[in-house]
């Protein structure tokens, strides 16, 4: 397991869009080891394999709710509103305010390639929200509707 390095805006390769995964090998838990030791290193809410530079529909959340490991995500319903702040850990010392449904049914499968279902709301759903943005190659500050200055990264 290693800390591997979170890349920042405006690195082209947070624009990109990323490939399914197909393959449950070695290689993609050692990505998902190193993504947990990284999110949990930067005190992240969560992280997408391209903030890593691996442009692979990946993404983990660490919230209150748990810690979740995302692969191939999708959104299958949602509902509900939501306005509130959110950052990324690729857009240092930034907020911003954006708008999120309140509730989310998401499929994904896990490392082994099992299909799972999560039913999230509030600031995991957000969470959630925000890293499968990210394998779209969608950053937060798109959406946001104010952007506040932090000194924290
Ligand atoms: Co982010």
């Amino acid at each position: 397991m290693a800390i591997r390095i979170i890349v920042k805006v405006p690195d082209p390769i947070l624009t990109k869009k990323c490939r399914p995964v197909d393959t449950f090998d070695a290689r993609l838990w050692t990505l998902l080891d190193d993504m947990k030791d990284t999110v949990k290193a930067a005190n992240g809410a969560g992280l997408a394999a391209p903030q890593v530079a691996v442009l692979k529909r990946v993404c983990v959340v660490d919230t209150e709710d748990g810690y979740f490991e995302l692969v191939n995500p999708v959104i299958t319903s949602s509902s509900g509103e939501q306005s509130g702040m959110e950052g990324c850990l690729s857009v240092p010392k930034k907020y911003g305010t954006v708008v999120r449904p309140e509730k989310l049914t998401v499929e994904a499968q896990d490392r082994f390639g099992e299909k799972q279902v999560y039913n999230v709301k509030g600031f995991t759903a957000r969470a959630f929200c925000h890293e499968i943005d990210h394998l779209d190659g969608v950053v937060y500050t798109s959406k946001a509707q104010e952007f506040f200055d932090s000194d924290e990264d």
